[in-house]
């Protein structure tokens, strides 16, 4: 276990370069590997309840919002929650946002949203059989928990300039730090996130009886591709994984 509030405190910690990272499109994985996956994978929202747990600054809530769904976002860095909140007061989309941590979701009820997304944050989230078991709590019965990891036998850190592997074995769980460097950031910052095997997440969907319906190893866009030659090493191994899981309450 990680002291307590440490890993939320690097978050409140990294968020202005975070943001600055997300919304002045220097995320390249995220919109030209990522997002237009994930998006496809979750299809049409309009009119949908959605819970997009651990949202960080909103940038795919914002997203979803606009896409015609009724959102709440929530996230446990207060900083993040305040910068997703003055983003949302100067154009309103009508997402609500609260600052929770994930494993306790206590302020909803249950059978409430038709659908949970979690992009690229289960692997931050400590006690993420909590928060699995929360997210099928939350879900109505058939509602969907989509949520997308860096690929867990593919996980890599930057060292000293050169990418590594994030842990030195795949079985069994393992905390890394993440060091944020890159010459695109406006500060570095580190961050927190636990290895976990493919059949720990898996067996804890299961638990919560729910039920993995689509699994999607991303490839880079044609546009990403041109701009940012360096996505080519996701044609070749996959960074991130997205799951789709169906909760079956029956
Ligand atoms: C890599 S960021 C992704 C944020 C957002 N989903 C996005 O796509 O921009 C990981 C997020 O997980 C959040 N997080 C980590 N552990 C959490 C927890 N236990 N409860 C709620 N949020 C958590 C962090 O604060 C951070 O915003």
């Amino acid at each position: 276990m990680c002291k307590k509030g440490s890993v939320k405190k690097e978050w409140n910690d990294a968020a202005e370069s975070w943001v600055d990272f997300v919304r002045k499109g220097k995320d390249y994985y995220r919109d030209e590997l990522n997002n237009p996956a994930t998006f496809e994978l979750i299809g049409d929202v309009r009119g949908r309840l959605i819970l997009d747990l651990a949202c960080g600054e909103g940038y795919n809530t914002r997203i979803l919002a606009r896409k015609g769904a009724e959102v709440t976002g929530v996230d446990f860095s207060e900083k993040l929650i305040e910068l997703a909140k003055r983003e949302e007061a100067k154009d309103k989309l009508g997402i609500c946002y609260r600052v929770l941590d994930a494993a306790d979701l206590k302020r909803f009820s249950s059978s409430h949203f038709d659908l949970v997304t979690c992009f690229m944050s289960l692997q931050d989230i400590e006690d993420y059989k909590r928060a699995i078991s929360e997210v099928a709590r939350v879900l109505t019965n058939r509602g969907r928990f989509v949520f997308s990891i860096p690929h867990p036998c593919f996980e890599t850190i930057i060292v000293n300039g050169k990418r590594t592997s994030a842990t030195r074995r795949y079985f069994g769980a393992a905390k890394y730090t993440v060091q944020w460097k890159m010459e695109r950031l406006a500060k570095p910052f580190k961050t927190t996130s636990f290895h976990r095997t493919l059949t720990d997440y898996f067996d804890a969907l299961h638990k919560s009886r729910l039920f993995v319906s689509r699994l999607v190893e991303p490839r880079p866009t044609r546009r990403g591709l041109r701009k940012h030659p360096q996505l080519r090493e996701a044609l070749l191994i996959p960074q991130s994984v997205i799951v789709e899981s169906i909760k079956c309450a029956c």
